[in-house]
């Protein structure tokens, strides 16, 4: 039995994680910085990086704790490396190492977006994980893209954003419609009460080919749609409405008609790029979705159509590990360990990521 806690502090989330085998997961713990953005409707980096410094050490004890375990069983730390706000990432990693060094265990730096893809696997067995080659989706504030998997570490991105990511998008239209941070589940849930017959919001697919994507053309056009033309340009412009003047009923319908025409982009492009796969003979035997944007109702329903239809394994993330979590984090460093492949006390934060 291998027991791994990892460690996430990327972005907005505070969060620790014990995992056994890479599979079961014995405590999830995630103290999310969301009230203190609220104000900002944005995550605010300096905020960001004060709260994970406040909160780091409770969150680990109450992981350790939660899982029942004492820190000298566990066999190894990981932490969560790259990418995301180089400041939130520095307080993790210098957790971890201090860790890792005091109890004389490996130390495993992951890769976030590797880490929303692996999430599929946590809580399931060995025969309902992820069939390899796969084809994977991370869908999440700051990434939008698909990737030819061959194992959880192994993967090569096939299309991305070339504008904003999905979640980003759903942010930026949540505060067009007047709604509360975070904007993505708010919007998700207003939408699913709304009828979105005849708004026409549009469809941008870039080539017949393309397996990339692009939202910011759906995000103005909803802007426009609410509020009607811009007079004048950049911050000076005025418009001809204000999102204060929509009914209930209409903030429905525009949120359902969104959310309609972003997850139907997602879904043409998945079955473009399992098609893809096939031509290449790289037949994929599951369709694995990780990230923020996985939790949605509609993307959820569309995905097991799909998975039907293109005959393959359905492997979404369980809805408490969609958005940021250091359950996954924990998961995907059973794999490098396995390999021999641990990190050493040199370890760098990266903003970006490589895949
Ligand atoms: O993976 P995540 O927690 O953080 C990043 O790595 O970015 O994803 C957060 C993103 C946010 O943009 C949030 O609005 C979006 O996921 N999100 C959703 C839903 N729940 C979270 N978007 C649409 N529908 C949802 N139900
Ligand atoms: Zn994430």
């Amino acid at each position: 039995m291998t027991l791994i806690l990892g460690l996430e502090t990327s972005c907005d989330e505070t969060a620790a994680a014990v995992v056994q085998d890479g599979r079961k997961v014995l405590s999830n713990v995630v103290w999310s910085q969301h009230e203190l953005h609220q104000r900002y409707r944005g995550v605010v980096p300096e905020i960001a990086s004060r709260a994970h410094i406040e909160k780091l050490t409770p969150t680990v004890e109450q992981a350790i704790q939660a899982a029942g375990i004492t820190p000298q069983a566990i066999d190894a730390i990981a932490v969560g490396n790259r990418p995301g706000l180089v400041g939130s990432l520095l307080v993790g990693v210098s957790a971890a190492k201090a860790l890792a060094w005091a109890l004389d265990r490996p130390l495993i730096g992951i890769d976030h977006v590797q880490a929303h893809l692996y999430a599929a696997n946590l809580d399931r067995d060995e025969n309902g994980g992820v069939l390899y080659p796969a084809l994977g989706l991370v869908v999440s504030g700051g990434h939008t893209t698909l990737y030819d998997m061959d194992s959880p570490s192994v993967m090569t991105p096939m299309g991305r954003t070339i504008d904003d990511a999905v979640g980003e998008a759903y942010d930026k239209a949540a505060v067009i419609l007047g709604l509360d941070y975070p904007g993505g589940p708010n919007l998700d849930k207003l939408a699913q009460r709304g009828n979105p017959t005849g708004i026409d919001l549009p469809r941008t697919l870039l080539g017949r080919e393309s397996l990339d994507f692009s939202f910011s053309g759906l995000k103005t056009a909803l802007l426009y749609a609410v509020r009607g033309h811009p007079r004048g340009r950049g911050p000076e412009a005025t418009f001809e409405r204000s999102e204060k003047d929509l009914t209930d009923e209409q903030r429905a319908a525009f949120a359902a008609a969104f959310q309609q025409t972003a997850i139907e982009t997602l879904v043409i492009k998945i079955r473009r790029a399992a098609h893809t796969m096939r031509e290449q003979k790289r037949a994929p035997r599951s369709l694995v979705i990780g990230g923020g944007v996985c939790a949605n109702s509609l993307l959820r329903i569309k995905a097991g159509e799909i998975a039907e239809t293109e005959r393959l394994r359905l492997c979404l993330s369980a809805m408490p590990y969609c958005l940021d979590n250091a359950a996954m984090i924990a998961g995907l460093a059973h794999d490098y360990l396995y390999r021999h492949s641990v990190s050493d006390l040199n370890l760098p934060v990266i903003a970006t990521t490589s895949m």
